[in-house]
């Protein structure tokens, strides 16, 4: 579940340290990738080397790499997290914190960080309730971090009451659900297609159309950043994408996207078909290089699968269907009639006849007409920002 998910963890001089190799075991399990800071006293608590084994990194203790003089870039550890948690967090570094001192690579870390940041103060119980201690916790509180509050019971001092560091078990479920996107997508598989597809002439030459991947890309990733995870399959483009929750699959032609496509449809609950799918594909290729003297007088076609029309013949219940039409006249008529006979949920019109929208660039001016006859028209956007509306859509409209 936390797969790609970026965590720090700065572990400061308190006893509790030696409960934070357990949580690293728990994170590391689900996916995370973790990274451990520990401040100079931490280190009389629990060994470097304890953790640096089990988060397969190495942990970072000081600004500097003593072998060769070199320094750890704060800022960068700040802008890589996708959450910072300070647990064990002892009554000093807490305060350090409320007054922006940073004397150590932790504490100039929080002050870079930009990322969701959880505290866990674990300290003796009258250090806990001391009105500096307070005072400095409403502090953080305010600058919107997070605290994990300490538990009640036995501490290390032989007193009882308010300073134990809670369970590993329970921090680990506090962060996965900061971690974990509560979206209408979570947990959902949805297919996406994008790009033109290339359809051979000759092993060299091929039909293919303008189509850059641009707008499928940027559905996929705004579905997989709402916890969906994406099976992207797309057609030859310069598009290159990374992300532990698209599982990107490669084609040339539209033979291979369908036979792709209706494999994976059974296991989704959503399909957004933005591919440009060729119609037509040279009846029979040349095996071998057309020579320029062998011109043919004509290329014979047929006409490709309509991938999108037997996904709406395989839709089942619970499962909805999305595709886009690109129309040059009788636009609105055109997408209705395509979205009826291609039993679709939704159908996306984009408008060559629009000044930058449709094929290549950045932007996009859509209209997205639904199953039952209502029609949203929207203004020119960003195609990150198209996506977006088409899932706010999705998710208020559709029963996903
Ligand atoms: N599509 C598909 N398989 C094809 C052709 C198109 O899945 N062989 C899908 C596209 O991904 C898009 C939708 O069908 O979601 C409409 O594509 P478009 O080219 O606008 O329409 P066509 O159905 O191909 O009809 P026409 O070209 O005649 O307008």
């Amino acid at each position: 579940m936390l797969k790609g998910k970026k965590i720090v963890i700065g572990i400061t001089g308190s006893i509790a340290a030696f409960k934070i190799p357990f949580l690293v075991r728990l994170l590391k399990k689900e996916g995370a990738e973790v990274q451990v800071l520990m401040t100079p006293a931490a280190c009389d608590f629990v060994t470097p080397l304890t953790l640096s084994t089990l988060t397969e990194r190495p942990v970072l203790t000081s600004f500097f790499k003593k072998e060769d003089g070199s320094w750890f870039s704060h800022v960068n550890l700040g802008l890589w997290a996708d959450l910072l948690l300070i647990a064990p967090l002892s009554a000093n570094t807490l305060a350090k914190m409320a007054n922006g001192i940073a004397d150590n690579l932790l504490l100039t870390t929080i002050l870079s960080a930009r990322c969701p940041v959880y505290f866990a103060p674990a300290m003796d119980m009258d250090m806990y309730g001391h009105p500096t201690t307070q005072e400095n916790i409403r502090k953080l509180l305010s600058f919107g971090y997070r605290i994990i509050k300490p538990v009640e019971g036995e501490l290390a001092s032989g007193l009882s009451g308010p300073g134990r560091l809670e369970e590993p078990e329970q921090v680990f479920e506090i962060m996965k659900k900061a971690l974990t996107p509560d979206t209408v997508f979570s947990g959902k598989k949805v297919l996406v297609t994008a790009g033109p597809t290339y359809e051979p002439i000759d092993p060299v030459r091929f039909i293919g159309n303008h189509s850059s991947g641009r707008m499928g890309t940027e559905i996929a990733l705004a579905l997989a950043h709402k916890g969906a995870a994406v099976e992207l399959i797309t057609g030859p483009s310069a598009i290159e994408l990374e992300h532990p929750c698209i599982n990107l699959t490669r084609i040339n032609t539209a033979e291979e996207m369908y036979t792709h496509s209706t494999q994976l449809f059974p296991d989704c609950q959503l399909a957004i078909m933005t591919a440009a799918v060729a119609d037509f594909a040279p009846l029979k290729p040349a095996e071998q290089k057309i020579k320029k003297e062998n011109r043919p007088d004509a290329i014979h076609l047929q006409a490709t699968k309509d991938i999108l029309a037997a996904l709406g013949k395989m839709k089942a219940k619970g499962q909805l269907l999305v595709g886009f039409a690109l129309e040059t006249e009788d636009e609105g008529a055109n997408a209705l009639k395509k979205l009826k006979s291609k039993n679709l949920d939704l159908i996306v019109l984009n408008s060559l006849n629009d000044e930058g929208a449709g094929f290549g660039g950045q932007s996009n001016k859509v209209s997205l007409l639904f199953k039952s006859g209502e029609k949203i028209d929207y203004p020119l956007k960003s195609k990150t920002a198209v996506a977006e509306d088409i899932l706010a859509a999705i998710e208020e409209k559709l029963s996903i």
